[in-house]
């Protein structure tokens, strides 16, 4: 089964055609990185994948589910499966880095012990293991993202969307959340990486077999050899 299915997609803002003709299939697994210019429709993309937006016409299967076939509590279901990271990352102030990774948890149900151990374990792994009892404003930007990285994961999601998660951190951190997404990648999750950045994809595909697609006249097809 396909992870995701798009037939024929397009998706309109009011009327303004920003996406059309989309034909594409996600494997459970894959690694692709998004690309295009800033304003090509990358978030509008991911968004679509989110189901915070509905494509204008086309068919949208997540899971093998119809998008448009699903009901509110479906969707909610099928989010659950998604781990989504934006560029600029929210979070509570008024909570902890832990508590704010761990929310995702509380709000499906309150966590068992284990969780607790798979927590501090994931707070380890993004490398903030000293800052779990910091509040998210005093932390760096580089930071804020592998918690928010942390937070995106720690359902186990089996799709992962970043949208330019490296978009304000220098290069070392971006390489760094970049090892991140391919670990979690190796385990299994399938990875969609939004960004503008054509350094960042040379250095992942040392690493990882990435398919890159770009967005281009609205369309978003694979892109060339010279990347
Ligand atoms: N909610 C919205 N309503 C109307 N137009 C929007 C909305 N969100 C984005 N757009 C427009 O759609 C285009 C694509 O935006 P976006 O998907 O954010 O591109 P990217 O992420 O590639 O920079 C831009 O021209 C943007 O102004
Ligand atoms: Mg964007």
């Amino acid at each position: 089964m396909q992870l995701i299915e798009l037939e024929d997609v397009a998706y309109a803002y009011s009327g303004n055609r920003l996406l059309q003709g989309v034909n594409l299939h996600i494997r459970p697994g894959s690694f692709h990185f998004l690309t295009g210019p800033s304003g090509a429709g990358k978030t509008t993309f991911l968004r679509l994948l989110y189901m915070e937006l509905m494509p204008t016409s086309g068919t949208l299967r997540l899971f093998g589910k119809d998008a448009a076939a699903l009901d509110r509590d479906a969707i909610a279901r099928v989010r659950r499966r998604i781990g989504v990271v934006h560029q600029d990352c929210d979070f509570l102030d008024h909570l902890s880095v832990a508590e704010n990774i761990a929310l995702p948890l509380s709000v499906a149900g309150t966590p068992s012990p284990a969780a607790e151990e798979d927590l501090a374990e994931l707070i380890a792994w993004v490398g903030l293991g000293e800052r779990a009892r910091a509040r998210p404003p005093e932390l760096s930007g580089g930071e804020r993202q592998r918690a928010a990285l942390a937070r995106a994961v720690i359902t186990a999601p089996d799709l992962i969307l970043a949208d330019e998660p490296t978009g304000n951190v220098d290069w070392d951190m971006s390489l760094r959340l970049l090892t991140l997404l391919i670990e979690l990648n190796r385990m299994g999750r399938a990875v969609i990486l939004a960004t503008h950045d054509l350094n960042l994809i040379r250095a992942a595909k040392a690493q990882v077999a990435a398919r890159v697609l770009r967005i281009r006249d609205r369309h978003i097809e694979p892109a060339g050899a010279e990347l």
